[in-house]
């Protein structure tokens, strides 16, 4: 059987055919290929199924929004998230896991998702829920595009896992509070970023979002991590040319200068929008050619982790500001329109 052969789908009713795909990505690992065709998959089809044209998209779907803690990237956007394919498999695999894990934690409970930033394609809670069945998962899916909510809400109904979703919310996931009475959430899953927590409303939305968890539940990303480090980029862009390019090999850890967890930013609810973030003594590099980047890693769940260059999510950023070697400077995190990291001096 070709590759291809094996990695399409069989034609079945929506539901089913949902299932099998789901299962099949969850068990290629480490498999950036098949995942990104898979995805991909995914993505032609579902954008069919709920009207959107990548090639000629509406107004509205091009359209971003600006919150004051960050841009929510439009419907067209977010959609195309879904074909980085590493991306989108290692957080299906990442909250896969998460439930088998909840569910022997939680034994005798409906599993509470809160999934904030759905997208129109909702890969995050429809494949799961075409894997698990929507009897014991109840997902409350939230947005703040109302013609992204109203085509993932057309995509659960034609993949028949509807009833799996108890809540459609429209509104901003930074201020969303749930109902008085509400017992909290096990699971909460939000991917609203970018590299280097730069433009995204990630941290606002982790600090708001983490105060509803129950005791003992997960938020996916687990962890995201911001660290310095001298990079070569252009030895190692000829070395990938010419079939090398371990990463590693290129650059020159300094320091870590930020972490986002959902109990570090329990922490940080009600402080100012300036998060302190660390202070380093800035060494001189051992490639002369190197220059200052910031990285980005991401713990999905567990084992499972997003690393330099696997997404647009971990690509790394060159620092703006100039700091020469042997100078020390001091990081904050900054929550407004443009967020991230800035050097207080
Ligand atoms: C990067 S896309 C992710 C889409 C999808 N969840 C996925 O994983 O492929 C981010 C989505 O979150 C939404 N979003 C971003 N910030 C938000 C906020 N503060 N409140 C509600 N939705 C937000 C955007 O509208 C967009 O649909």
């Amino acid at each position: 059987m070709s590759m291809l052969e094996e990695l399409t789908i069989p034609e079945a009713n929506p539901g089913r055919w949902l299932g099998l795909w789901v299962d099949k990505l969850l068990n290629y690992k480490d498999a950036p290929g098949p995942w990104q065709f898979m995805c991909r998959d995914y993505f032609d089809r579902s954008c069919k199924i709920v009207g959107l044209d990548e090639q000629n998209p509406n107004e509205v779907d091009r359209v971003d929004t600006m919150l004051s803690s960050g841009k929510a990237i439009s419907s067209l956007g977010a959609a195309q998230c879904t074909w980085q394919g590493s991306r989108t498999a290692k957080f299906i695999q990442g909250v896969h896991q998460a439930i088998l894990d909840l569910q022997q934690r939680f034994p005798s409970e409906t599993l509470r998702v809160l999934y904030a930033g759905c997208g129109p394609l909702a890969p995050l809670a429809l494949p799961i829920l075409a894997h698990f069945g929507c009897e014991n998962i109840s997902f409350d899916l939230l947005d703040i595009h109302e013609s992204s909510l109203a085509r993932a809400k057309t995509l659960a109904a034609h993949f028949g896992v509807e009833q799996g979703i108890h809540e459609w919310i429209c509104g901003d996931a930074a201020a969303f509070t749930p109902p008085d009475g509400h017992p909290g959430y096990h699971l909460i899953i939000s991917e609203v970023m970018q590299q280097a927590l730069q433009n995204e409303p990630q941290v606002a939305v982790t600090i708001n979002l983490s105060q509803f968890l129950v005791e003992d539940g997960v938020f996916i990303p687990e962890r995201i991590q911001l660290s310095l480090q001298y990079y070569n980029s252009g030895a190692r862009l000829n070395a990938t040319l010419n079939g090398g390019g371990d990463i590693e090999q290129f650059t020159q850890p300094i320091a870590d200068l930020f972490e986002l967890t959902p109990t570090l930013a329990k922490g940080w609810a009600g402080d100012s929008e300036r998060i302190p973030a660390a202070k380093v003594e800035i060494p001189p590099p051992n490639d002369p050619k190197a220059s200052l980047y910031i990285f980005t890693e991401i713990q999905v769940y567990d084992s499972i982790w997003l690393g330099a260059y696997e997404c647009s999510l971990n690509l790394p950023v060159r620092m703006k500001k100039k700091l020469s070697d042997e100078t020390e400077a001091e990081f904050y995190y900054e929550i407004n329109e443009k967020p991230g990291l800035r050097v207080l001096k």
